[in-house]
């Protein structure tokens, strides 16, 4: 009897140890995203029998209420999906530079930058794309009709959303740039306690405009000519015929393969595509499963080919409507072959010694991600954003929503980093109507022709290496969804010259040996906020919901 007790309590051990790193497992649908109010909306959407595209129009707005330092109506985003019948697509709603935008918009007349006037304020906005973004994919994939997809958005912004303790954080941490830029009080002006409930009623009255009159609403009608009015107001130079001209692009993703994975991720005017396809393709020779996951060596190789990737992504990538992009180089097998020629595990490649590669070219130069799988086996992967947080941090009180400060994604001034400190050349320089160069990696990967995984995060530049490294989570330490998610990071961007580590979830003795060798560590707190869905070997949905974050998987 003793005995048969001993195991029956060693098998709960056993079991909740597993739990510990296992995520929300569910058999027929998931929806993973920043806050759990917009994974339920989606999950809620999706058990009515609507699709993974109506749950991305509910979940985006969703989160534009009760995420607002990056879930947006005034930001934008990019799309990748996977229908259950294989066929691949992105959508392209990122924002774009106004019409009266000018390359050299934010320097003075000595051609130094004016600090902060691409972050903050009414000159950092760029045109919004979520509301076409979102209304293209209900006019394309969706099942529902509009109104029953943004009727669950007003109803959560008139109820009040509760504040998290992060969120309280977020929000206080910020009050005195909400002062700096905004001429009167508004709504978050005297900061939120944990617990407190936000009520968003001048949002409620923009969303229920927008369900009643459609997409026009914000891009020609009543809405869009007080948006116009406030951000002239503010010194900011979008006119109205900027918002009746938006649109979002379809554009082909980029898909390559590394291992028996096929990955399908974002094209440019998103540099992540290109960028992860490059470092995949630089490490695939080397046997990174004997190195172990997060050792010395393992370190070294990512390290080194993001700072190639890097390298590259600086020199030639921006919007492909208006640069030339010699995609069918930078992805060679041949050409990564030799950017890695001078790499050794012996000593750091020194940055400044390191330039993009030698490519011909032909004359012709706070963010959040959300994650989805329906019951019929579609797939999204989106992810959206207002640059920092609170985007410009100029919220139109009358309308209820923050502006993106996005304008500050271009290269203000060539060779000079920008807030998350890249470097961007003339491919990324401002131009009327221009896209600015993103790192958003909305990431979808197949194996074995089926769908796998489906997954992003917000970061800035460290989004592109926490796509990698949770993707090699799953694949080569045969992680779950869920611990790879909240596995420890790094990061490398060429320049500044060194790794970004978070440093207190790596041992000392791994430090110590990447700093022997010749690394400078730069310790960051947190990296990225990744959502993801795999699709595991009993052919059930685990969900990844980031721990950095409030994020939430739901599923059924
Ligand atoms: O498009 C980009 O790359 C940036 N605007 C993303 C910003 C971001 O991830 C902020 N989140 N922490």
């Amino acid at each position: 009897m003793n005995r048969i007790f001993k195991i029956l309590i060693l098998l709960i051990l056993i079991t909740s140890c597993k739990n510990d790193n296992q995520g929300v497992i569910s058999e027929n649908a998931m929806v993973v995203s920043a806050r759990s109010e917009a994974s339920q909306i989606g999950i809620d959407i999706l058990k009515k029998g609507g699709n993974a595209f109506d749950a991305m129009v509910a979940t985006e707005l969703a989160l534009a209420v009760c995420y607002p330092s990056a879930g947006n109506i005034g930001g934008g985003g990019f799309m990748i999906y996977r229908k259950n019948d294989g066929e691949v697509g992105a959508l392209d709603y990122r924002e774009k530079a106004p019409k009266k935008s000018s390359r050299d918009m934010y320097l003075d007349d000595k051609g130094e930058i004016i600090e902060g006037l691409s972050m903050i304020g009414g000159l950092s906005i760029g045109v919004p794309g979520t509301i076409a973004g979102v209304f293209e994919v209900h006019d394309k994939f969706g099942s529902l009709p509009i109104e029953e997809l943004i009727k669950p958005a007003i109803d959560l912004a008139n109820k009040g959303v509760n504040v998290t303790e992060k969120q309280s954080e977020k929000i206080n941490e910020n009050l005195e740039y909400f002062k700096l830029a905004n001429k009167e009080p508004i709504l978050f002006s005297n900061g939120f306690k944990t617990n407190d409930t936000i009520k968003y009623k001048n949002l409620a009255s923009t969303l229920t405009r927008i369900m009643l009159n459609g997409k026009d609403e914000f891009y020609k009608g009543e809405t869009a000519k007080k948006l116009v009015k406030y951000i002239q107001k503010n010194d900011g130079i979008i006119s109205l015929n900027d918002l009746e001209d938006y649109k979002p692009v379809w554009r082909e993703p980029i898909i390559f393969n590394y291992d028996d994975l096929k990955i399908i991720s974002m094209s440019p005017p998103s540099s992540g595509g290109i960028c992860i396809s490059q470092i995949f393709k630089m490490i695939e020779p080397y046997d990174l499963k004997s190195y172990g996951h997060n050792s010395v060596d393992y370190i070294k190789l990512l390290v080194e080919a993001e700072r190639r990737s890097f390298a590259d992504r600086s020199h030639f990538l921006g919007d492909p409507d208006f640069t030339d992009i010699p995609l069918n180089d930078l992805l060679d097998k041949e050409y990564l072959k030799t950017r890695m020629e001078d790499f050794s595990f012996d000593k750091p490649t020194d940055s400044n010694e390191l330039s993009h590669g030698n490519i011909n070219i032909i004359e012709s130069d706070e963010t959040t991600h959300y994650s989805i799988v329906d019951k019929f086996g579609n797939a999204i992967a989106a992810t959206t954003t207002l640059n920092g947080s609170y985007g410009s941090k100029l919220y139109c009180e009358e309308l209820g929503f923050f502006l993106n400060n996005e304008m500050d994604d271009f290269s203000s001034k060539p060779g000079f980093p920008n807030m998350y400190g890249l470097i961007g050349g003339e491919a990324n320089k401002i131009e009327p109507e221009k896209r600015m160069l993103s790192s958003m990696t909305p990431t979808i990967v197949e194996k074995n022709n089926k769908l796998f995984m489906t997954l992003g995060t917000p970061g800035g530049s460290t989004i592109i290496t926490s796509v990698i490294q949770t993707i090699l989570n799953v694949h080569e330490f045969k992680m779950g969804m869920n611990e790879a998610v909240n596995s420890p990071r790094f990061h490398h961007q060429w320049m500044p010259d060194s790794i970004r580590i978070e440093s207190e979830r790596f041992d000392n003795k791994t430090k110590n040996a990447l700093i022997k060798s010749g690394y400078k560590l730069n310790d960051k707190g947190s990296i990225g906020r990744v959502d993801g869905i795999l699709i595991n070997s009993q052919n059930k949905l685990e969900g990844g919901a980031d721990k950095r974050g409030d994020d939430t998987a739901i599923g059924y």
